[in-house]
């Protein structure tokens, strides 16, 4: 039987968190747009509007192979209802899950957009998108939002007269419906939001979309995919959306483990990040390679998914400073919730969020202990840029612990190491640990 346990019906979560307060989501700190080139994948064209884009994709990204069909077939769905508004329309557009920047920087060319928005929660996904945009010579702006969360609380008042997603498959009934909903409370007047889904989900959402309040104006089909673009019904308008996370909206359930010190401790788990009803096997690995923290060191957590290594690693030692690193604001934000709720302070849990990582990504942080799992999806080079940054990170005397997979370990222990750094590995059921110290 499995040790997960479910919570509260999800439809209830949904429900409530419209009725609550709006909160605003912590601050992850500042964002910059690193070189990307290590996680390049290939070019891939798109035409828009009589004119061709070029956008470098990833192999850790949505779509890497060539711009989506179903995006393409919403872009081909949305230009007719920009040009009927004219190149003096003015529009404003939000791009919500903008993966590498397909359709925000596509939009932003046509004559009727006035600005794009672009947001993910992805920090490699933003960085790329704005890396597309610059090289298209597109403007747009970007920014990492966790569904709605941190639209609205950089700008509470901004209101969109388009907003498009090619939404999740996989983000589950309550988190697409908290982003199908969401969308129509940033809406301004007499704006439009339009979707498109892969087929498995398409009655999902034509049934949540299926109320006397929202008007649906378009439906087009194929085998694969569908397109919607609705807005309110004549007479109707939806207030902001409630802050998602706090009401709970990606939540799966309990997930029970044994700690550091062999108590029984649980973390909640959310939708849309792999393990949420098991450890994960290669971090319980990791958890005993983990060597002893003392009060007040810094330990650097990197690829924190669910929050079981952080919550371990906070459990061995509660005195110690944890730095959550992460691409995913989900991810980071599941973390530190799992932290707080096991007893850390506040004070004593920082987030970072890094997409593409670059030697200096993290070399503020000063970590006397590093663990994690390398990111192995977007290619050598990308393994070998995150790696780089996290043992550049490391403080004198400082030791990382960090598991990958046979052959990318190998080309690690061939990667060149700042001046008195050592590295050697262990493996365990074909997962390999690299450890690296770093002299005093
Ligand atoms: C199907 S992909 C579409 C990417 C891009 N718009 C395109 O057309 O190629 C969905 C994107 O939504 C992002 N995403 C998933 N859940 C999200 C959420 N809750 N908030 C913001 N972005 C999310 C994913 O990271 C991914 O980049």
């Amino acid at each position: 039987m499995s040790a997960y346990r479910t919570s509260a019906d999800p439809q209830e979560r949904a429900s409530e968190a419209s009725k609550r307060p709006r909160q605003a989501p912590p601050r992850l700190g500042s964002v910059t747009t690193p070189p990307i080139a290590p996680y390049v994948h290939r070019r891939v064209p798109l035409d828009v509007g009589g004119r061709r884009l070029e956008f470098a994709t990833c192999l850790d990204l949505f779509s890497s192979h060539q711009v989506d069909v179903g995006s393409r077939l919403l872009l081909r769905t949305i230009e007719p209802v920009l040009a009927a508004r004219g190149s003096t329309g003015g529009a404003r557009v939000l791009d919500l899950g903008c993966g590498y920047g397909a359709l925000g920087v596509a939009l932003a060319t046509l004559p009727a957009v006035a600005a794009a928005h672009l947001v993910d929660r992805d920090a490699l996904a933003v960085d790329f998108a704005a890396e597309n945009a610059r090289a298209n010579a597109v403007e747009v702006t970007t920014a990492l939002s966790l569904g709605l969360a941190e639209v609205l609380r950089d700008a509470p008042e901004a209101r969109y007269d388009l907003v498009v997603s090619n939404l999740p498959g996989k983000a589950g009934a309550t988190v697409l419906s908290s982003m199908l909903l969401g969308a129509l409370g940033v809406l301004a007047p007499g704006g439009l939001v339009a979707v498109v889904v892969i087929e498995p989900i398409r009655d999902l959402v034509a049934s949540t979309l299926s109320r006397d309040d929202i008007e649906v104006t378009l439906r087009r089909d194929t085998a694969d995919y569908s397109v919607f673009h609705y807005g309110p019904a004549a007479g109707t308008s939806f207030p902001p959306p409630a802050e998602a996370f706090d009401a709970g909206v990606y939540d799966r359930g309990a997930l029970p483990f044994e700690d550091a010190n062999e108590q029984p401790a649980a973390i909640t788990t959310v939708e849309g990040i792999p393990n949420y009803d098991r450890i994960d096997v290669i971090e319980a690995a990791l958890t005993r390679r983990i060597p002893r923290i003392r009060p007040g060191q810094r330990v650097l957590v990197s690829n924190v998914a669910q929050g079981y290594l952080a919550a371990y690693v906070r459990s061995a030692q509660p005195e110690a400073h944890v730095i959550l690193v992460d691409r995913d604001v989900l991810a980071l934000r599941t973390a530190r919730r799992a932290l707080l709720a096991l007893g850390a302070v506040e004070d004593r849990v920082e987030m970072r969020v890094i997409g593409a990582w670059s030697e200096d990504s993290a070399a503020d942080t000063n970590p006397d202990l590093v663990v994690g799992v390398l990111h192995e999806g977007g290619g050598a080079p990308a393994v070998e840029a995150e790696y780089s940054g996290l043992v550049a990170a490391l403080a004198p005397g400082g030791r990382a612990v960090l598991a990958g997979g046979s052959t990318a370990i190998t080309r690690l222990l061939a990667h060149a190491l700042p001046p008195g750094c050592k590295a050697s590995r262990t493996k365990h059921r074909g997962t390999s640990f690299l450890e690296v110290t770093r002299a005093v």
